[in-house]
């Protein structure tokens, strides 16, 4: 799903910089990331927080299942 219309930013490429522990500002300054417009912000938060909360999900359900085979 493209989040930022008018320069091109993907849902995608969002997570991807999450997964590698960087932030919406990175996004920002790397891509433009709201710098046009603006009303993307919105829908970036939104993605960055679900994938946040998948993230900590997948940690989770990780240390449950090591638990399991303790
Ligand atoms: S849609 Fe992202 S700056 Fe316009």
């Amino acid at each position: 799903m493209i989040v930022c219309l008018c320069n091109r930013i993907s849902s995608s490429d969002i997570q991807s910089y999450l997964e590698q522990g960087r932030d919406l500002s990175a996004v920002v300054s790397d891509l433009g990331l709201g710098t046009c417009c603006g009303t993307c912000l919105v829908t970036a938060q939104e993605v960055a927080e679900s994938t946040l909360q998948a993230s900590q999900h997948r940690i989770n359900t990780l240390a449950i299942a090591d638990l399991a085979t303790v």
